[in-house]
């Protein structure tokens, strides 16, 4: 049973001393970069206020940020100590005054944070983008608490430089099953008739519940502690930025945002300060090359939850999508909330 279960634990967490010839293929920047090129599609090792000032000013079309929350929580030996709201505050302004020069006019930006810490991110976000949105996605797993509500959502705060900014709506619709079908004039209103069912694409919105944390089955888990999933960082890509645009992460952990952005053929720099989350960054990046799939975005579309069969169905017959696939796409093994019948 045990073995079983070692088997299928695909984790990865390939210590420090047996990963150089990852570290290897990330690198540092100590002096100031006029070409992009020599950056872009790098893992860069190091501080990123030490490493933002030294990159091309408006150079980067989307910025994805998932800063340490104000937690006590270790990073591989590093540990962020919870802080005081006003020096939490501080340390906001701090960084966000750092990333945004790199961001292109038309760009965007998107944070990540709990309930707590959103109250003061998106008050400094407003400093210095127009604040969009504010999504807030459903995330199952965590402790009870005994005198209060269990924990159970995160934020994503979504900001531009401008009001010119790119949004692929048709990016990120989700697919849904047809409750009542209702049609005019004998034909579908809004909705497509299939072998595999009857189904709508409908507009994304900014409560998410179709995304679980990655875990240990699942191909992309590393032993980083705070990983965001591939899908959830799928949607913000796709949503916010076009192929080969320049994606940027100052707090990469596990390589998150690069392997998605190696995934949908975007151009990705992460900064991350410890060298060992760099490696499983650049083990995940390989890993890439030879699976572009990104667990739950299937066929090109977002699937609502518990509809594995569909999916499957609709991958035999790749003609059930009126959204034609950007990809071809087929999951290693199923989106484990849609097999846990967790609706
Ligand atoms: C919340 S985690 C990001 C996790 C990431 N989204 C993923 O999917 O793995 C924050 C990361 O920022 C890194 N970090 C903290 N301060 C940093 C700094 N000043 N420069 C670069 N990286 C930093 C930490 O080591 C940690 O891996």
């Amino acid at each position: 049973m045990a073995s079983e279960k070692a088997g299928r634990n695909k984790t990865i967490d390939t210590p420090l001393s047996e990963g150089q010839v990852y570290l290897n293929r990330c690198i540092t920047v100590t002096e100031k970069q006029t070409d992009l090129c020599a950056v872009t599609n790098k893992t860069i090792v190091g501080n990123m206020f030490a490493v933002c000032p030294l990159l091309p000013a408006k150079s980067v079309d989307l910025i994805i940020a998932d800063p340490p929350y104000n937690l006590t929580k270790s990073f591989h030996g590093t540990t962020f100590t919870k802080k005081k709201d006003t020096d939490y505050e501080a340390y906001t302004r701090q960084w966000l005054s750092t990333v945004q020069p790199l961001l292109k006019d038309n760009g965007s930006i998107y944070v990540c944070c709990d309930w707590e810490t959103s109250l003061i991110v998106g008050s400094v976000l407003r400093e210095f983008f127009h604040v969009r949105n504010r999504i807030t996605w459903q995330r199952e797993k965590g402790r009870g608490a005994k005198a209060n509500w269990k924990n159970g959502m995160e934020d994503i705060w979504f900001a531009t430089n401008s009001d010119d900014y790119v949004f692929h709506l048709d990016a990120v619709k989700i697919r849904k099953k047809v409750i009542a079908p209702y049609r005019v004039d004998g034909k579908p209103k809004d909705w497509d008739e299939t072998a595999n069912g009857n189904y709508r694409d409908t507009c994304p919105s900014n409560f998410w519940d179709d995304i679980t944390i990655p875990f240990w089955s699942m191909a992309e888990n590393t032993a980083h502690p705070t990983q965001k999933s591939e899908k959830l960082i799928a949607k913000i890509m796709l949503a916010s930025s076009s192929e080969q645009d320049v994606v940027f992460d100052p707090f990469l952990g596990s390589g998150t945002t690069s392997v998605v952005a190696k995934k949908l053929h975007r151009r990705y720099i992460g900064v991350e300060i410890e060298p060992q989350y760099c490696v499983w960054a650049e083990q995940r990046l390989a890993m890439a090359e030879s699976n572009p799939e990104i667990q739950g975005y299937v066929n090109g579309v977002f699937w609502e939850r518990n509809s594995l069969p569909a999916q499957n169905a609709a991958q035999k017959k790749p003609g059930v999508s009126k959204v034609e696939s950007e990809q071809k796409r087929r999951p290693e093994e199923p989106d484990p909330i849609l097999t846990s019948g967790n609706a």
